[in-house]
């Protein structure tokens, strides 16, 4: 039998841990699959890029694009163009995009107009707010994808009302889960010393709340003010550095500021935290698997599960809000459950209906 060539797109941090259980899979099932994987260069830093590939044992792509960054117009042009290239030359049977980042977008639309199958890990996520560059990109690779796999109902939900296939969606689950699971497996205990009390950790890098100093020194205040309860570490994202620099930031000493931290350092410390503070989509997700309180500093969520059944709250960005929000976190304790099929076998469901539909149409 003919083997199944897929074609994946990684770009930016957040595809790494998505793509490493799906090629773990594909390699369990090598004399049915080919692979091929395509690092746009969209995060390029050691810290954003390479330690992800090898802490997570991501293969080295066969092709890297070295974009870097720019405007999302220039960034996403030039992905298009040498992606082009690369999918003409590789011809897959479909490509697999990952996530919402302006590579997810770019790809799928070469790729939908040199007439490949689209498949997007992670479809139908909707926050609802157009402002956001990952909702632009959402609904526009969704608009041209063949085969939807979604994390978890709302994704279904959201697919059906804009008139999708139901037999091309399928719930899948949560592939950035699969690796979590996978990666605690082998995690040797901490020896870091927690602090009596315990201790908070902080993720920012959205531009509505990193790019208006206002903003950002609002929410910096905030921040201070609950660290003297519950000291916090935060990773500062290198677009957040670069504003915390322009503001010539000091944080108090209850505030530690790193660099960004590689995916096996980052968990080390967040699983033990007391309570996460961040604007990103994937660690609610993650603190709802593991049942760590969050607080998502954004006033809506395109990952709403982590609401009705997990442990993550929205404060917005508002600082009172965000204090009064920690402060309750901290008072009573957040329960929460992991969502259906968030199980580790999302990588499997998706390579078994891949196989199914693409087997179909050999
Ligand atoms: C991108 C994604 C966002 C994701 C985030 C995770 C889009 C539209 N945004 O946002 O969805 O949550 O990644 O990190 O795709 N930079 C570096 N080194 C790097 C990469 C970036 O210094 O390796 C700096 C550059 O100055 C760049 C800025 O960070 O201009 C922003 O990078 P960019 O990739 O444009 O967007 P992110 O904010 O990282």
């Amino acid at each position: 039998m003919q083997k199944v060539k897929l074609l994946l797109v990684a770009g930016a941090r957040p595809n790494f841990m998505k793509i490493a259980p799906v090629i773990r899979e594909l390699k369990r099932r090598s004399e049915e699959f080919d692979y091929v994987l395509v690092h746009t260069g969209q995060h390029y830093d050691e810290g954003m890029s390479d330690v992800f590939f090898r802490d997570l044992g991501i293969p080295a792509p066969e092709h890297h694009l070295n974009v870097g960054s720019g405007s999302h117009a220039a960034q996403t042009a030039r992905i298009m163009t040498a992606f082009e290239e690369v999918l003409q030359k590789e011809a897959p049977d479909c490509v697999v995009v990952f996530g919402d980042v302006n590579s997810t977008l770019a790809c799928s639309i070469v790729a939908k107009k040199l007439e490949y199958p689209v498949a997007h890990v992670e479809a139908g996520l909707r926050s609802g707010d157009m402002r956001m560059p990952e909702e632009v990109n959402r609904v526009v690779t969704d608009a041209i994808t063949d085969f939807f796999f979604c994390t978890e109902p709302s994704g279904v939900t959201h697919l059906q009302q804009e008139g999708k296939e139901a037999g091309r969606v399928f719930h899948v689950g949560h592939v950035m889960i699969d690796n979590l699971l996978h990666e605690l497996e082998s995690l040797p205990p901490s020896t870091a010393p927690t602090p009596d009390g315990g201790f908070g950790v902080v993720t920012l890098h959205r531009p509505s709340n990193v790019d208006s100093p206002d903003v950002l020194s609002g929410i910096m205040s905030a921040l201070a003010q609950i660290s003297e309860r519950l000291p916090l570490v935060f990773p500062v994202h290198p677009r957040t550095r670069q504003r915390l620099d322009a503001m010539s930031y000091v944080p108090p000493a209850t505030i530690e500021l790193t660099t960004p931290l590689g995916y096996r350092d980052f968990l080390q410390l967040w699983r033990r935290a007391s309570l996460v503070l961040t604007d990103s989509g994937g660690l609610q997700e993650e603190t709802t698997a593991l049942g760590i309180p969050c607080l998502t500093l954004r006033d809506n969520t395109e990952r709403p599960v982590t609401l009705s059944e997990g442990t993550n709250r929205l404060v917005g960005s508002d600082p009172e809000a965000i204090f009064a929000g920690a402060a309750a976190a901290l008072a009573q304790a957040v329960t929460g459950r992991r969502p259906e099929l968030w199980d580790g076998r999302a990588s499997q469901r998706i390579i078994e209906h891949l196989a199914r539909e693409l087997r179909a149409h050999h």
